[in-house]
């Protein structure tokens, strides 16, 4: 019998993270410190993260353990399916083999939970009472709000005001786990009161919403900040994805050809790839990595590769990555979780290093591939793995022209109940391409710090 849904057993669940600088051809950039522009050491970090997740942002170890009470917190959801898509296949009429990993079967209903559970748990082991952070598309903040409550700690989200005013039930999620949400900018810290005073109507942006939480964090007893994308740890977290997949794999007998993934921060795709990653580099395997962002906010495919600050009021860390500048406002596209400026620099790392590939897709497009996905599989999915789907749909149509079987394989990373607002404008023909200015692109540029190491 055919099987559609390659499962795992809940032991199965890996008990150690793959962290790819063990097998980096070339190490990763430093981290700088936002006012002296040096290398960051520890203590640098410490008023932001706790010390367990800042030595995992720089372990150079290939395998980290994974704490056992994260492993039976995600038992509530994971392992998660690897579905092959016999239907959607028979739709486009391909002889590709496709396949997504689903991530959407977690309460909050995206591979957030996975990076939101372990940084509770470790910022509960060193005494924090409440953490602090950003959400874009809601779906990070209801992640953390999730992750909070099970450790008993009291989370504050800074959501992007144009997410609160277009995903009000985004909101009320995280309230039923006990968060507190406001729209950011905010009048609860003096970045956001700025920002108010300058323009009442400003709709905000991830880097905004960073610098407040951010504030909030160094000016509050017993709280972190905690970040839901880009940086190592967080990537490393979410190499569950991967590992897993890497055993559905081998149940079906298939390696991937290709493997495509959305990249807002980059994490999930990260997640998905870095396993497979390593057989590239360390067993030269055959496979191509090909990471899809929006047309409105092309950061690897046209941004600059740069040191840059990670918020938009210049508080957090600098790393090189690619960027559309941290003064960034990205315009009222659909995908919230894709409007970040930067990119975690490992996957700008590999995408210089010629390991990794990077497409920009305009969301029109991208809807009416995720409804194909939609008709054939039943599962309607969010904003930003349709970019995804995309893709693999172009790649599928490709084989069709040659008759090749390849393996392609994507990250289903969120379903898209809570986005049915940009479906409804999909369907009436109101959905908007946009696509981004390059003299933005040079005009950012100016405002990137001067580094010399
Ligand atoms: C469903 C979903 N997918 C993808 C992303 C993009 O983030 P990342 O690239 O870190 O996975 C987000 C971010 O909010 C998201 O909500």
């Amino acid at each position: 019998m055919k099987e559609t849904k390659i499962l795992l057993a809940e032991k199965d669940i890996p008990t150690q993270w793959y962290n790819i600088q063990a097998d980096l051809p070339e190490p990763l950039p430093a981290t700088l410190h936002p006012i002296t522009l040096q290398p960051c050491g520890p203590d640098d970090l410490l008023p932001i993260f706790p010390m367990a997740l800042i030595m995992q942002e720089v372990s150079q170890e290939r395998w980290i353990d994974i704490p056992e009470e994260v492993r039976q917190i995600w038992k509530m959801w994971r392992p998660t399916p690897l579905h092959r898509a016999w239907r959607w296949e028979k739709a486009l009429d391909t002889p590709a083999h496709i396949y997504y990993k689903w991530e959407g079967v977690s309460p909050p209903g995206s591979h957030k939970p996975n990076t939101a559970v372990a940084q509770a748990y470790y910022n509960k082991m060193e005494g924090q009472t409440r953490l602090a952070t950003e959400t874009g598309a809601g779906q990070w903040g209801s992640a953390l709000a999730f992750g909070c409550n099970l450790f008993g700690m009291e989370c504050k989200v800074y959501m992007v005001r144009i997410s609160y005013e277009q995903k009000p039930y985004r909101k009320s999620m995280m309230q039923a786990w006990g968060a507190e949400v406001v729209p950011s900018p905010s009048p609860d810290t003096s970045y956001g009161r700025k920002l108010l005073a300058e323009d009442p109507e400003c709709t905000g942006s991830l880097g905004i919403a960073i610098s407040e939480a951010v504030e909030d964090a160094v000016t509050h007893d017993g709280t972190k900040y905690s970040l839901g994308s880009v940086v190592n740890h967080v990537l490393l977290h979410q190499t569950v994805i991967g590992l897993e997949a890497k055993k559905q794999f081998e149940m079906a007998g298939e390696y991937p050809d290709m493997m495509i993934g959305c990249i807002g921060g980059g994490s999930s795709f990260a997640g998905f790839s870095l396993p497979f990653v390593r057989d590239k580099i360390v067993e030269d395997k055959e496979i191509r990595f090909i990471a899809v962002e929006p047309e409105a906010c092309p950061s690897v495919t046209r941004g600059l590769y740069a040191f840059d600050w990670g918020d938009t009021a210049k508080t957090g860390p600098v790393v090189k990555m690619h960027t559309l500048g941290h003064t960034f406002v990205p315009p009222p596209i659909h995908a919230g979780g894709l409007r970040y400026h930067g990119m975690a620099p490992i996957i700008c790392h590999l995408h210089r290093l010629g390991i990794m590939e990077a497409r920009a897709e305009h969301q029109t497009a991208v809807f009416a591939a995720a409804v194909s996905f939609a008709k054939a599989e039943g599962l309607i999915p969010a904003p930003e793995p349709a970019h995804a789907i995309k893709v693999t749909m172009d790649e599928a149509l490709k084989c069709r022209e040659t008759g090749e079987e390849k393996v392609i394989a994507f990250l289903l990373c969120g379903h898209g109940h809570f986005d049915m607002a940009a479906y409804d404008e999909f369907f009436a023909g109101t959905l908007q391409d946009y696509e981004y200015p390059e003299e933005k692109i040079r005009a950012a540029q100016k405002e990137l710090p001067v580094v010399s190491l």
